[in-house]
């Protein structure tokens, strides 16, 4: 009876998935972690991107992404907090919660936060699992700044859990390194993350993110590694690319320099924020018909 009296009411707040059209027959499949392996056997570069939120999700997917990374990034851009560190599991299983209901053919990746993984190999995979379980992930990834990380992707992805690499800059060591510097400078400093890359490979990783470290470091990795690499501020030979989705977007007005602008939504919003203002102010919104009368 609900329901009947629901369907015949008017959708005030049509929800974001309304906008989304069903899968027509034949649509692209599912971006699984064999078609990556296979993308890097073929040559053709995997697109990788952060998001939050189901509406952006669901514009990344709609946008032809690959994988969409529930980035602990979210700390940074959507938090407002200086750092990664204070992300805990519930701030991710919500961002990725909502991802997944916004995507669709893109992987959805969610990032394990600090402390989420660094204790002990056994509450590693429980966490995880929740991604998985409660939150609609398909992959997880955790940073490895060392061979520390290796029995917890051994662990998860023996748990049956996907598990992506992260080496180089990885944030969740920023007091460690002294700030976010770029890494792998030097030759000892650059053999050790190519034995840790062949390290990740062996303990069961699927995909490794380079981040912030020098190019041919990073094209060497990716040629000694069968899986793919994701490159961030790595340079082009990477066998995919990643941006946080607020450096890409350029919402953010002192992105990092490795980043590449491919809209202007900051001057686009604060255009849309001062008219709306400015409209309200003079009474000019709502006009007629922006009303249900
Ligand atoms: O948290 C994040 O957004 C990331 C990417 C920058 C790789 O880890």
């Amino acid at each position: 009876m609900a329901d009947e009296q629901d369907s015949n009411e008017e959708q005030l707040y049509p929800s974001p998935s309304a906008n989304v059209p069903p899968a027509p027959p034949g649509a692209a499949r599912k971006v699984r972690v064999p078609h990556l392996l296979q993308m890097k056997r073929d040559g053709r570069p995997i697109v990788m991107v952060t998001a939050y939120d189901a509406m952006f999700a669901q514009l990344a997917d709609e946008g032809g992404v690959d994988i969409i990374l529930v980035g602990d990034s979210a700390g940074m851009v959507v938090h407002g907090y200086e750092t990664t560190l204070p992300v805990t599991m519930e701030m991710m299983l919500l961002h990725t919660a909502a991802v997944s209901r916004g995507g669709r053919r893109a992987m959805v990746v969610g990032d394990m936060p600090f402390m989420s993984f660094q204790v002990s190999v056994e509450e590693s995979i429980r966490n995880a699992g929740r991604f998985v379980q409660e939150a609609g992930a398909e992959a997880v990834k955790v940073e490895g700044r060392n061979e520390r990380v290796l029995p917890v992707i051994e662990g998860i992805a023996a748990a049956g859990i996907p598990v992506m690499g992260h080496i180089g800059l990885t944030p969740q060591s920023v007091h460690a390194f002294g700030g976010f510097r770029v890494q792998g400078r030097g030759e000892e400093a650059a053999e050790a993350l190519v034995r840790l890359a062949k390290a990740q490979e062996s303990a069961g990783a699927f995909s490794i993110v380079l981040e912030a470290i020098p190019v041919a470091l990073a094209e060497r990795i990716t040629r000694e590694i069968a899986i793919p690499t994701i490159g961030i501020g790595a340079g082009a030979a990477c066998d995919g690319q990643v941006l946080v989705m607020h450096d890409l977007l350029g919402l953010n007005d002192s992105p990092p320099k490795f980043n590449r602008r491919y809209a202007d939504l900051r001057a686009a919003t604060l255009r849309a924020f001062r008219k709306f203002g400015r409209d309200v102010r003079e009474r000019h919104f709502p006009a007629e018909g922006e009303t249900y009368g």
